[in-house]
């Protein structure tokens, strides 16, 4: 093999490595499972286990959190996952606007997107393939009693129709005034004809997405087009993302949508290749003028300043909770080369202490002397000012501490035999493995403190 070939399949086999590695300490220690796994499970479905579960939801509360409750111009709404199937015609969601190129095995009557294909015959037989045709990826589903074309209706394939449908609303009743934009975090459902890359394109997902109003003006469009990038990437480096690891792509003009006037994506380095994390769209006023048109209610805005009336322009930043909660999981995925005072192989996951499932593990060095019942108390009181902790008294204190390294929990509290007679205990941080004495009366203070 020539030596560049050995080198770059020497990086795919250490990428594909790392990502199994990911994979299976994600179900060991309970963060992510397959769907339905005991029957076999189902494609492109993925579970939140007890630790995924915390690790997304304090994802969702940082982001919402950032964008909507710690600023003046953003306001949030919770949408229906159902809604009226002509919302999916208004947005172009039914037609050739959200379909994927499909081609299938006359052999094995397998399918494929056609623009992953490398050869042009069947990658799982040699057969012969059919030609190419859109495949519509809307989840459809029938509510109601009788399952005809006039019960039809979709799973949304994103939360952002839910928002442009209630625009009216939520001007009425929030009064804002543009520029000013509302957040939406849910469930969003594709039919892609291959999931895959584990839980970066799935069928179920999570979407947090925000559409920004604005005047309808070109320059007006680009300034928060600008400034929604750079928000966006911020809110992954601040939460400790290297910014190494991203990379922004802008879509060419001639890939771009009818409406739209600029679109990027905020890409991540994942072990199996630079994919998309976010995107940042200039919709213009496209949706809320063609649901203007088909639900035949007046979208537009009246702007009192300009004594204008006009339907705004719109800026969406959106995003994929499931795919940064994959990037999260991989930038913060470190195995030990032995160097650091760990042992060579051991794994430590270095997650922003406000993402970590786990905050604050608490152990009595031994089961015995009272050192149990001082380190539940602690316990209970980290809990009542709203941690997640973890309480273990099982196996030696080393082995304890590796358990939370491996799941990224910041800091560790041990309850030892000089507890009793000085009131202290030690913290030990999860990065720099440092021990330090803290007043028992303080614990709870001091790790409140470092999470602010
Ligand atoms: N409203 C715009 C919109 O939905 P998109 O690029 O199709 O745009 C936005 O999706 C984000 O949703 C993507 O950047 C990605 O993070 C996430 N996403 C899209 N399809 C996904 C899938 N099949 N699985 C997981 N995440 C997905």
């Amino acid at each position: 093999m020539a030596k560049e070939n050995m080198e770059s399949s020497l990086v795919a086999d250490a990428s594909r490595d790392k990502m199994d590695k990911i994979i299976s300490l994600c179900k060991r220690r309970g963060f992510i499972f397959q769907s339905s796994e005991i029957y076999g499970g189902i494609g492109g479905v993925y579970d939140f286990g007890p630790l995924g579960v915390e690790m997304k939801r304090n994802l969702k509360d940082e982001w919402w959190r950032k964008f909507v409750t710690s600023r003046e111009d953003m306001v949030g709404l919770d949408a229906g996952i159902i809604m009226n199937a002509k919302v999916w015609e208004a947005s172009g969601h039914t037609g050739s606007g959200f379909t994927d190129p499909l081609r299938e095995c006359k052999k094995c009557h397998h399918r494929f997107r056609a623009d992953q294909l490398e050869k042009d015959v069947c990658p799982d037989c040699g057969g012969e393939l059919t030609e190419e045709k859109s495949f519509n990826i809307l989840v459809k589903t029938f509510l109601g009693p009788v399952e005809d074309s006039s019960t039809l209706t979709y799973l949304r394939g994103e939360t952002a129709q839910g928002i442009f449908v209630n625009f009216k609303n939520v001007t009425e009743s929030s009064r804002k005034k543009i520029p000013f934009g509302i957040a939406q975090i849910g469930k969003a459902f594709r039919n892609e004809i291959t999931p895959g890359n584990y839980i970066f394109r799935t069928r179920e997902f999570e979407q947090a997405e925000i559409e920004y109003f604005i005047t309808p003006d070109k320059e007006e469009s680009k300034k928060w087009y600008t400034t929604w990038i750079d928000a966006v990437k911020h809110f992954y480096t601040d939460l400790g993302i290297k910014e190494d690891n991203l990379a922004i792509y802008e879509h060419p003009k001639e890939k771009l949508s009818h409406y739209s006037i600029g679109t990027s994506d905020i890409e991540y380095k994942y072990p199996f290749g630079q994919s998309e994390l976010a995107g940042i769209a200039q919709r213009t006023d496209f949706d809320l003028s063609q649901h203007t048109k088909f639900s035949g209610t007046d979208l537009s805005y009246f702007d009192e300043q300009g004594g204008k009336r006009f339907i705004p322009y719109v800026v969406e930043p959106s995003m994929g909770i499931d795919r940064a909660l994959l990037a999260f999981l991989c930038d913060a995925y470190d195995e030990s080369d032995g160097s650091d005072g760990r042992e060579s192989g051991e794994v430590t996951l270095r997650l922003h202490p406000k993402l970590a499932p786990v905050k604050v593990a608490v152990f009595p060095l031994m089961k015995k002397e009272g050192l149990p019942e001082v380190a539940k108390k602690i316990s209970d009181e980290l809990k009542a000012a709203g941690l997640n902790v973890f309480y273990d008294e099982s196996g030696s204190v080393g082995r304890r501490y590796r358990r939370q390294d491996e799941i990224g929990t910041p800091w560790c509290v041990t309850v030892d035999f000089d507890s009793l007679k000085d009131n202290s205990v030690t913290i030990r941080d999860r990065d720099t493995m440092k021990q330090e004495r803290v007043a028992i009366d303080k614990v709870t203070e001091h790790i409140c403190g470092k999470l602010k």
